[in-house]
């Protein structure tokens, strides 16, 4: 029995011809990935979760946007705008959404939806072609309050970046190479025939992106480690008439993981020896970490305020392998029906920060 859920409700929508829109994207889970580059063990969600299958659930539950909408001038990041939407500024999870756990060292992939982003990358013009850039951010010392500018672009690698309290853990292309939604645009029906994956529960047919970090080596143990996730997604100026000046878009996701000793599965006890060798290939893509970013993490794992390593920001994986399994997606799509579930439905969020 295959059940599609409401993730794989706009895809399904767009392969009948009917519309559906891009909705925003933010960290809906984590995991652990094994020294092989699957996820392995327990699922985490970042603070304040709210599941898209939640009673009226909105986009607007998890999205956290700066500047706000409103703000005059689109381009301006204020000192006081804060790092973390209000449900996110503290340690504090839903039920149901527990904290990730994992050791220190550990490889975690950080996932996320592309919504259109990707795959139709004509419905905002103006946009980076790399589908903005997404950062995280790790630190011991969260502040309840703190404040986007002082810590993107601020904390680097090394943690000698403004107060000191974190390092930049990783950053990443949006696009991660692979993901997808399903809808008939050509980025996505060339990545379903290159990137085939068997539908399931938590993704339906879309194959979501990801953005696959090391904890440091050193988090201490028996504490949550913060992660800041920032995606940078601005509006170069002069490409529309309503932006001539172009605009700041940029979404967070405030996560905090369960630094243990106890690490869940002897498999996340033994990466910190893993090397990116022992990544197994062609193997299923639901659970898959993106190849170059794995071997980017095993080759480089910062330590807190005070990592050796500087790598230079990689390329995008346009050369990943491709997945085992020849599923023909659109067609396993159309055979199956959703359950009823929240549309995607941000569209007059997209038009009104288009337009205002
Ligand atoms: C809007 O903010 C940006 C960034 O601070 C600034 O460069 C620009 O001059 C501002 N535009 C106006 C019209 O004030
Ligand atoms: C999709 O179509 C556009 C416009 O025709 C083209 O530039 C692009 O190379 C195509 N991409 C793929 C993956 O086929
Ligand atoms: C690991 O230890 C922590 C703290 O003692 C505990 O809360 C957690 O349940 C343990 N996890 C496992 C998988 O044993
Ligand atoms: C990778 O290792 C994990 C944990 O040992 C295991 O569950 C998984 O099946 C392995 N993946 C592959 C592709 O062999």
């Amino acid at each position: 029995m295959l059940f599609i859920r409401g993730t794989g409700l706009g895809g399904l929508l767009l392969a009948l011809g009917l519309s559906t829109a891009n909705a925003h994207s933010w960290v809906e889970q984590l995991t652990v990935i094994a020294p092989n580059g699957t996820f392995v063990g327990a699922t985490g969600y970042p603070r304040g979760n709210v599941q898209r299958t939640a009673a009226g659930f909105s986009d607007t539950d998890m999205t956290y946007l700066i500047p706000p909408n409103g703000r005059a001038n689109q381009s301006e990041i204020l000192p006081t705008d804060k790092m973390c939407k209000d449900s996110q500024q503290m340690y504090q999870q839903t039920e149901g959404n527990p904290r990730l756990q994992a050791s220190a060292g550990a490889a975690i992939a950080l996932r996320f939806q592309e919504n259109g982003h990707v795959t139709l990358p004509g419905t905002q013009p103006g946009k980076p072609a790399n589908r903005g850039t997404v950062y995280v951010y790790g630190t011991t010392e969260p502040k309840a309050d703190e404040k986007l500018l002082d810590v993107h672009r601020v904390w680097n690698r090394d943690g000698t970046g403004g107060d000191r309290r974190g390092v930049l853990l990783s950053e990443q292309n949006f696009d991660d190479g692979r993901c997808y939604q399903i809808n008939s645009g050509n980025i996505s029906e060339h990545r379903q025939a290159e990137f085939p994956h068997v539908a399931d529960q938590t993704m339906g047919a879309d194959l979501w992106c990801q953005q696959d970090i090391a904890l440091p080596a050193n988090a201490p143990s028996g504490k949550p480690y913060t992660l800041y996730w920032v995606w940078d997604w601005p509006t170069a100026p002069g490409v529309t008439e309503a932006l001539p000046n172009g605009k700041q878009e940029i979404y967070t996701t405030c996560i905090d993981v369960d630094v243990v000793d106890n690490a869940t599965t002897a498999a996340t006890h033994t990466f910190v020896k893993a090397g990116a060798a022992d990544y197994v290939e062609d193997q299923p893509l639901d659970k898959a970490s993106i190849p170059s970013q794995f071997a980017e993490i095993m080759g480089s794992r910062p330590a807190v305020g005070g990592g050796e390593s500087s790598q230079p920001v990689p390329s995008p994986s346009s050369t990943a392998p491709a997945a085992a399994s020849p599923v023909s997606l659109p067609n396993l799509l159309r055979t199956f029906l959703p359950l009823p579930s929240p549309p995607r439905n941000c569209a007059s969020v997209i038009l009104n920060t288009l337009t205002h």
